[in-house]
């Protein structure tokens, strides 16, 4: 078993990583939380496959579990079930010293944690990741969240769990596509801040499983530490991400997450070839490597949207715009682009496919 350490400063907790390890799930909560009542969250798909091999760990170490199923998608990610939610917790008469376990992938974490978060003003949470992209990100850095009709994200909070149960083993029956989705996330820490993980990509990945979940968590969690609320280095996440946000919204939402960051980063590595900030060698290892793992590279969505859609996103100010961009592999900074002259950047970044 792997563990790191999590520590915002204001709340520490564990992250565990190992194969077949969701099986000690109850044996691992209980020690923090106590053997009381446990709502395991979870979406259809998800329960069909792991729910009975979850539920037999937390009775036998105690719990008394009650399940409660949402439909898979993102669209399930919403006021309605998050309303749901409260009232299975409050029918099932969960007090502040029981747990909520979300068993799933980020958009069941994001739903439960939310709701977790803002039941009893927040009561014990256990995420229990089951794709790779929330193993490698959404499980850990306590965001949680809803969508609106208007954007994704628009609600939520920031809500550390109390542990982390990350198996690998969940990942043998993720269809290919959402496997993918997840590599995304992983060439996106090595390129920022790893370059060891960035070679280990380039070879057989399967064993070396573990490991890269871990190199990858321990990343988010030195940037969780240093900037909890995200206003300065956890920022470096965002690597493919502002670009990718807008490739996402404009494709209306047909590009996956996963293959909009692919794509996004590629344009940000382009982008800061152009502005001289990497050379083409690193651009073209970032490209490179998105090509190895089946992921799109570029887009063939209109330039001038996408920047209408990076400039309105939520989080931008009017002046200028935060982008992450490579220096090398392995390192990454942030700079602060003037609006204005982004029209040019984006042109140097749709200019991807050139070698
Ligand atoms: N909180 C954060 O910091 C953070 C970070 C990144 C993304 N997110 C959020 O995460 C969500 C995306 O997460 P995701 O990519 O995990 O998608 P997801 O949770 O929608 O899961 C994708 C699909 O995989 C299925 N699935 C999950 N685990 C499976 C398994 N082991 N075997 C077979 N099928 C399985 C699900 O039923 C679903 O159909 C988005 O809502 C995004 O906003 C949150
Ligand atoms: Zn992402």
């Amino acid at each position: 078993m792997r563990n790191i350490l999590v520590d915002t400063g204001r709340k520490r907790y564990c992250i565990h990583i190992g194969a077949g390890l969701s099986n000690k799930t109850g044996k691992l909560a209980a020690k923090l939380t106590g053997t009381t009542k446990a709502a395991l969250i979870t979406d259809d798909n998800v329960d069909r496959l792991w729910s009975e091999q979850i539920t037999k760990s937390l009775e036998n170490a105690g719990y008394k579990v009650s399940v409660h199923v949402i439909p898979n998608g993102e669209s399930s990610k919403s006021i309605e079930n998050y309303i749901k939610i409260l009232g299975f917790l409050s029918d099932n008469k969960l007090s502040r010293s029981d747990t909520v376990f979300a068993l799933g992938g980020g958009m069941v974490g994001d739903i439960a944690g939310f709701a977790a978060s803002t039941y009893l003003r927040g009561i014990r949470f256990v995420q229990i990741p089951t794709t790779l992209l929330a193993m490698v990100d959404s499980s850990a850095g306590g965001k949680t969240a809803v969508n609106l009709d208007s954007g994704k994200n628009q609600i939520g909070t920031f809500y550390q769990p109390d542990l982390v149960v990350c198996d690998p083993q969940f990942l043998s029956s993720l269809p290919d596509e959402i496997f993918r989705d997840g590599c995304a996330e992983v060439i996106k820490y090595g390129a920022i801040a790893d370059r060891q993980l960035f070679t280990m990509l380039k070879g057989p990945i399967g064993e070396q499983m573990e490991e890269i979940i871990e190199r990858c968590l321990a990343i988010k969690s030195r940037l969780v530490f240093e900037d909890e609320l995200d206003k300065g280095p956890r920022q470096l996440l965002n690597f493919g991400h502002t670009f990718g946000h807008a490739v996402e919204k404009c494709s209306g939402y047909a590009v996956s997450h996963g293959k909009a960051v692919a794509i996004g980063m590629v344009m940000a590595a382009s982008a800061a070839e152009e502005m001289g900030v990497c050379d083409a060698d690193c651009r073209n290892g970032i490209r490179e490597m998105v090509i190895s793992f089946g992921l799109p590279y570029r887009t063939d969505l209109d330039g001038t949207e996408l920047l209408d859609a990076m400039i309105s996103d939520k989080k931008r100010s009017l002046e200028e715009m935060a982008l992450i961009l490579p220096e090398e592999i392995g390192r990454c900074v942030l700079k602060k682009i003037p609006v204005k002259e982004l029209g040019s950047l984006m042109r140097a970044a749709m200019k991807v496919g050139d070698a």
